[in-house]
Protein backbone atom coordinates (compact mmCIF):
# COMPACT_ATOMS: atom_id res chain seq x y z
CA UNK A 1 0.00 0.00 0.00
CA UNK A 2 1.23 3.69 -0.68
CA UNK A 3 1.90 5.64 2.02
CA UNK A 4 -0.20 9.02 2.20
CA UNK A 5 2.64 12.04 1.56
CA UNK A 6 1.81 14.18 4.41
CA UNK A 7 5.57 15.76 5.10
CA UNK A 8 7.63 18.24 2.78
CA UNK A 9 10.79 19.68 3.06
CA UNK A 10 11.65 23.71 1.13
CA UNK A 11 14.92 24.04 0.71
CA UNK A 12 15.10 27.52 1.53
CA UNK A 13 19.14 27.84 2.31
CA UNK A 14 20.33 29.75 -0.78
CA UNK A 15 21.96 33.08 -0.50
CA UNK A 16 19.69 34.31 -3.50
CA UNK A 17 22.77 36.19 -5.32
CA UNK A 18 20.79 36.64 -8.46
CA UNK A 19 18.63 38.90 -6.21
CA UNK A 20 21.60 41.08 -4.71
CA UNK A 21 21.31 43.79 -3.27
CA UNK A 22 17.82 42.96 -2.16
CA UNK A 23 18.78 39.42 -0.95
CA UNK A 24 21.41 41.17 1.32
CA UNK A 25 18.63 41.73 4.14
CA UNK A 26 15.98 40.30 2.77
CA UNK A 27 15.90 36.41 2.24
CA UNK A 28 14.80 35.52 -1.13
CA UNK A 29 11.51 33.59 -0.34
CA UNK A 30 10.05 36.75 1.19
CA UNK A 31 10.69 38.25 -1.53
CA UNK A 32 6.97 39.33 -2.94
CA UNK A 33 4.73 38.03 -5.95
CA UNK A 34 1.56 41.20 -5.82
CA UNK A 35 1.63 40.65 -2.12
CA UNK A 36 2.62 37.71 -1.11
CA UNK A 37 5.53 36.21 -0.07
CA UNK A 38 7.31 33.13 -2.58
CA UNK A 39 7.06 30.95 0.39
CA UNK A 40 3.68 31.70 0.88
CA UNK A 41 2.88 29.80 -2.72
CA UNK A 42 4.72 27.00 -1.97
CA UNK A 43 3.19 26.70 1.63
CA UNK A 44 -0.79 26.96 0.05
CA UNK A 45 0.51 24.81 -2.48
CA UNK A 46 1.65 21.91 -0.17
CA UNK A 47 -1.63 22.18 2.09
CA UNK A 48 -3.98 22.20 -0.81
CA UNK A 49 -2.02 18.51 -1.86
CA UNK A 50 -2.59 17.32 1.98
CA UNK A 51 0.71 18.68 3.53
CA UNK A 52 0.58 18.48 7.21
CA UNK A 53 4.01 18.62 8.29
CA UNK A 54 6.95 21.39 6.83
CA UNK A 55 10.25 20.96 7.32
CA UNK A 56 11.96 24.24 6.27
CA UNK A 57 15.84 23.78 5.27
CA UNK A 58 17.24 27.41 6.40
CA UNK A 59 20.63 29.18 6.86
CA UNK A 60 22.21 32.01 8.50
CA UNK A 61 20.10 35.52 7.93
CA UNK A 62 16.65 33.43 7.25
CA UNK A 63 15.30 34.56 10.75
CA UNK A 64 12.30 36.54 8.53
CA UNK A 65 11.24 33.57 7.45
CA UNK A 66 10.82 31.88 10.57
CA UNK A 67 8.78 35.42 11.88
CA UNK A 68 6.51 35.06 8.75
CA UNK A 69 5.07 31.88 10.26
CA UNK A 70 4.50 33.12 13.80
CA UNK A 71 1.84 34.44 14.85
CA UNK A 72 2.03 38.50 15.58
CA UNK A 73 -0.30 39.36 18.83
CA UNK A 74 0.41 43.16 18.33
CA UNK A 75 -0.45 43.15 15.11
CA UNK A 76 -3.56 41.24 15.37
CA UNK A 77 -4.56 42.88 18.42
CA UNK A 78 -4.23 46.08 16.52
CA UNK A 79 -6.12 45.02 13.71
CA UNK A 80 -8.87 43.09 15.64
CA UNK A 81 -9.44 47.24 17.39
CA UNK A 82 -9.76 48.42 14.62
CA UNK A 83 -12.08 46.03 13.43
CA UNK A 84 -9.95 44.87 9.63
CA UNK A 85 -11.59 41.34 9.95
CA UNK A 86 -10.48 41.31 5.83
CA UNK A 87 -6.57 41.39 6.75
CA UNK A 88 -7.12 39.28 10.11
CA UNK A 89 -8.40 36.83 7.26
CA UNK A 90 -5.30 37.45 5.37
CA UNK A 91 -3.05 36.97 7.96
CA UNK A 92 -4.60 33.59 8.94
CA UNK A 93 -3.12 31.83 6.14
CA UNK A 94 0.41 32.72 7.39
CA UNK A 95 -0.36 31.01 10.62
CA UNK A 96 1.03 27.19 11.53
CA UNK A 97 -0.17 25.44 14.40
CA UNK A 98 2.30 24.75 16.62
CA UNK A 99 4.31 21.83 15.67
CA UNK A 100 3.84 21.92 12.10
CA UNK A 101 6.82 23.53 11.25
CA UNK A 102 9.85 22.75 11.72
CA UNK A 103 13.62 24.37 10.72
CA UNK A 104 16.90 22.35 9.78
CA UNK A 105 20.02 24.33 9.18
CA UNK A 106 22.29 23.82 6.22
CA UNK A 107 25.46 24.56 7.70
CA UNK A 108 27.20 24.09 4.50
CA UNK A 109 25.93 25.21 0.90
CA UNK A 110 26.76 21.80 -0.46
CA UNK A 111 23.90 21.17 -2.95
CA UNK A 112 20.37 20.76 -3.05
CA UNK A 113 20.70 16.96 -2.43
CA UNK A 114 22.48 18.09 0.82
CA UNK A 115 20.23 20.12 1.59
CA UNK A 116 17.12 17.96 1.37
CA UNK A 117 19.71 15.30 3.25
CA UNK A 118 19.32 17.38 6.41
CA UNK A 119 15.79 16.71 6.83
CA UNK A 120 16.48 13.19 6.90
CA UNK A 121 15.18 12.51 10.52
CA UNK A 122 12.37 14.53 10.64
CA UNK A 123 11.41 12.41 7.02
CA UNK A 124 12.15 8.79 8.71
CA UNK A 125 10.78 6.01 6.79
CA UNK A 126 7.81 8.12 4.78
CA UNK A 127 7.68 9.05 1.55
CA UNK A 128 7.90 12.98 0.93
CA UNK A 129 7.62 15.92 -0.80
CA UNK A 130 9.98 18.56 -1.80
CA UNK A 131 8.82 21.91 -3.28
CA UNK A 132 11.38 24.77 -4.61
CA UNK A 133 9.72 27.74 -3.77
CA UNK A 134 11.51 29.35 -6.78
CA UNK A 135 9.28 27.76 -9.12
CA UNK A 136 6.12 29.14 -8.94
CA UNK A 137 2.98 27.49 -10.32
CA UNK A 138 -0.21 28.83 -11.63
CA UNK A 139 -3.03 26.27 -12.63
CA UNK A 140 -6.69 25.53 -11.29
CA UNK A 141 -5.48 22.52 -9.75
CA UNK A 142 -2.07 22.89 -7.66
CA UNK A 143 0.85 21.41 -9.40
CA UNK A 144 1.71 18.86 -6.19
CA UNK A 145 -2.12 18.08 -5.88
CA UNK A 146 -1.97 16.75 -9.19
CA UNK A 147 1.29 14.75 -8.30
CA UNK A 148 -0.22 13.71 -5.00
CA UNK A 149 -3.16 11.83 -7.07
CA UNK A 150 -0.91 10.47 -9.57
CA UNK A 151 1.69 8.93 -7.28
CA UNK A 152 -1.19 7.18 -5.76
CA UNK A 153 -1.70 4.74 -9.12
CA UNK A 154 2.36 4.70 -9.46
CA UNK A 155 3.95 4.81 -6.16
CA UNK A 156 7.85 5.04 -6.60
CA UNK A 157 9.47 8.60 -7.08
CA UNK A 158 7.66 11.36 -8.97
CA UNK A 159 9.14 14.42 -10.20
CA UNK A 160 7.16 17.73 -12.04
CA UNK A 161 8.62 17.59 -15.62
CA UNK A 162 8.13 20.22 -18.58
CA UNK A 163 9.92 19.97 -22.16
CA UNK A 164 11.87 23.29 -22.29
CA UNK A 165 14.15 24.87 -25.31
CA UNK A 166 16.91 22.29 -26.09
CA UNK A 167 19.57 25.62 -25.40
CA UNK A 168 18.42 25.65 -21.69
CA UNK A 169 18.81 21.84 -20.82
CA UNK A 170 21.53 23.49 -18.80
CA UNK A 171 19.85 24.85 -16.21
CA UNK A 172 17.65 21.52 -15.39
CA UNK A 173 17.89 18.18 -14.40
CA UNK A 174 16.85 16.19 -17.35
CA UNK A 175 14.73 13.09 -17.99
CA UNK A 176 16.12 10.28 -20.22
CA UNK A 177 12.22 8.50 -21.15
CA UNK A 178 11.90 4.67 -21.43
CA UNK A 179 7.98 5.11 -21.85
CA UNK A 180 5.80 7.77 -22.63
CA UNK A 181 2.08 7.77 -21.38
CA UNK A 182 0.90 11.05 -22.24
CA UNK A 183 1.41 12.89 -18.78
CA UNK A 184 3.28 10.30 -16.83
CA UNK A 185 6.15 9.38 -18.04
CA UNK A 186 8.46 6.41 -17.07
CA UNK A 187 12.05 7.51 -16.22
CA UNK A 188 15.18 5.09 -17.23
CA UNK A 189 17.90 7.86 -16.08
CA UNK A 190 18.49 11.47 -15.12
CA UNK A 191 21.02 14.12 -14.96
CA UNK A 192 22.06 17.37 -13.79
CA UNK A 193 22.71 20.72 -16.41
CA UNK A 194 23.71 18.81 -19.22
CA UNK A 195 24.95 20.40 -22.11
CA UNK A 196 22.22 20.64 -24.98
CA UNK A 197 24.55 18.34 -27.37
CA UNK A 198 24.83 15.77 -24.36
CA UNK A 199 21.01 16.27 -23.23
CA UNK A 200 18.93 12.70 -23.77
CA UNK A 201 15.66 14.68 -24.28
CA UNK A 202 14.51 18.01 -23.31
CA UNK A 203 12.08 17.01 -20.42
CA UNK A 204 13.20 19.23 -17.25
CA UNK A 205 12.83 18.38 -14.04
CA UNK A 206 10.55 21.32 -12.33
CA UNK A 207 11.11 21.72 -8.18
CA UNK A 208 8.59 19.38 -7.09
CA UNK A 209 9.56 16.10 -6.18
CA UNK A 210 7.58 12.76 -4.14
CA UNK A 211 9.52 11.05 -3.36
CA UNK A 212 10.67 7.75 -1.48
CA UNK A 213 12.43 7.47 1.67
CA UNK A 214 15.26 5.43 -0.16
CA UNK A 215 16.65 8.40 -1.68
CA UNK A 216 17.82 9.82 1.67
CA UNK A 217 19.96 6.70 1.84
CA UNK A 218 21.64 7.02 -1.56
CA UNK A 219 21.84 10.83 -0.59
CA UNK A 220 24.17 9.42 2.32
CA UNK A 221 27.28 8.47 0.01
CA UNK A 222 27.74 12.17 -0.54
CA UNK A 223 28.18 11.93 -4.18
CA UNK A 224 29.59 14.95 -5.28
CA UNK A 225 28.16 15.94 -8.87
CA UNK A 226 27.61 18.77 -11.54
CA UNK A 227 29.05 22.07 -10.14
CA UNK A 228 30.88 19.93 -7.69
CA UNK A 229 27.79 20.14 -5.93
CA UNK A 230 25.55 16.94 -3.71
CA UNK A 231 22.58 17.29 -6.23
CA UNK A 232 18.82 16.09 -5.70
CA UNK A 233 19.09 14.85 -8.95
CA UNK A 234 21.94 12.71 -8.65
CA UNK A 235 20.40 10.66 -5.86
CA UNK A 236 16.91 9.81 -7.56
CA UNK A 237 18.78 8.43 -10.65
CA UNK A 238 20.34 5.76 -8.06
CA UNK A 239 17.02 4.97 -7.39
CA UNK A 240 16.72 3.48 -11.30
CA UNK A 241 19.78 1.94 -10.68
CA UNK A 242 18.48 0.17 -7.95
CA UNK A 243 15.66 -1.02 -9.98
CA UNK A 244 13.13 1.08 -8.32
CA UNK A 245 10.63 2.81 -10.16
CA UNK A 246 10.96 6.82 -10.99
CA UNK A 247 8.04 8.89 -13.06
CA UNK A 248 7.91 12.02 -14.87
CA UNK A 249 4.86 13.93 -14.44
CA UNK A 250 3.58 16.66 -16.93
CA UNK A 251 1.78 18.91 -14.40
CA UNK A 252 -1.00 21.37 -16.00
CA UNK A 253 -0.27 24.98 -15.08
CA UNK A 254 2.14 27.84 -15.83
CA UNK A 255 5.48 27.63 -14.90
CA UNK A 256 7.55 30.29 -13.84
CA UNK A 257 11.38 30.26 -12.88
CA UNK A 258 11.10 32.81 -10.01
CA UNK A 259 14.68 32.15 -9.64
CA UNK A 260 15.49 34.74 -12.55
CA UNK A 261 14.70 38.32 -12.09
CA UNK A 262 12.70 38.14 -16.06
CA UNK A 263 10.60 35.03 -14.59
CA UNK A 264 10.04 36.81 -11.20
CA UNK A 265 8.71 40.04 -13.45
CA UNK A 266 6.56 38.08 -15.42
CA UNK A 267 5.51 36.36 -12.69
CA UNK A 268 4.34 39.42 -11.45
CA UNK A 269 2.66 40.53 -14.71
CA UNK A 270 0.81 37.21 -14.26
CA UNK A 271 -0.55 37.28 -10.73
CA UNK A 272 -1.22 41.02 -11.03
CA UNK A 273 -3.34 40.73 -13.76
CA UNK A 274 -4.56 36.89 -11.65
CA UNK A 275 -6.19 39.51 -9.26
CA UNK A 276 -10.08 40.83 -9.95
CA UNK A 277 -9.25 43.77 -7.77
CA UNK A 278 -6.12 44.68 -9.60
CA UNK A 279 -6.85 43.82 -13.36
CA UNK A 280 -8.28 46.63 -15.13
CA UNK A 281 -6.46 49.26 -13.91
CA UNK A 282 -3.19 46.82 -14.34
CA UNK A 283 -4.68 45.76 -18.17
CA UNK A 284 -5.14 49.25 -18.81
CA UNK A 285 -2.06 50.28 -18.20
CA UNK A 286 0.04 47.33 -19.98
CA UNK A 287 -2.49 48.54 -22.77
CA UNK A 288 -1.27 52.03 -23.06
CA UNK A 289 2.28 50.82 -22.79
CA UNK A 290 1.99 48.85 -25.88
CA UNK A 291 -0.26 51.31 -27.82
CA UNK A 292 3.19 53.15 -26.87
CA UNK A 293 5.34 50.82 -27.76
CA UNK A 294 4.08 50.28 -31.32
CA UNK A 295 3.29 53.95 -31.87
CA UNK A 296 7.28 54.95 -31.70
CA UNK A 297 8.30 52.26 -34.07
C1 LIG B 1 17.26 22.66 -9.33
C2 LIG B 1 17.52 21.17 -9.64
C3 LIG B 1 17.24 20.90 -11.12
C4 LIG B 1 15.84 21.34 -11.48
C5 LIG B 1 15.63 22.82 -11.12
C6 LIG B 1 14.18 23.22 -11.32
O1 LIG B 1 18.24 23.41 -10.01
O2 LIG B 1 18.86 20.86 -9.31
O3 LIG B 1 17.39 19.52 -11.37
O4 LIG B 1 15.63 21.14 -12.87
O5 LIG B 1 15.96 23.05 -9.73
O6 LIG B 1 13.98 24.57 -11.10
P1 LIG B 1 18.56 24.96 -9.60
O7 LIG B 1 17.52 25.78 -10.27
O8 LIG B 1 18.50 25.03 -8.12
O9 LIG B 1 19.93 25.22 -10.15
Amino acid sequence: MKRKVIKAVFPVAGLGTRFLPATKSVPKEIMTLVDRPLIQYAIDEARSAGIEEFIFVTSRGKSALEDYFDSSPELENTLRRKGKDDLLKVLEHTNMESGAIAYIRQHQALGLGHAVWCARRLIGDEPFAVILPDDVIAGEKSCLQQMVEAYQETGGSMVAAMEVPYEKTSAYGILDVSEDMGQKVRVKSMVEKPKAEDAPSNLAVIGRYILSPDVMENLNRMKSGAGGEIQLTDAIADELEAGRDVFGFRFRGQRFDCGSKAGFLQATVAFGLARPELHDEFQQYLDELMALKSAAQ
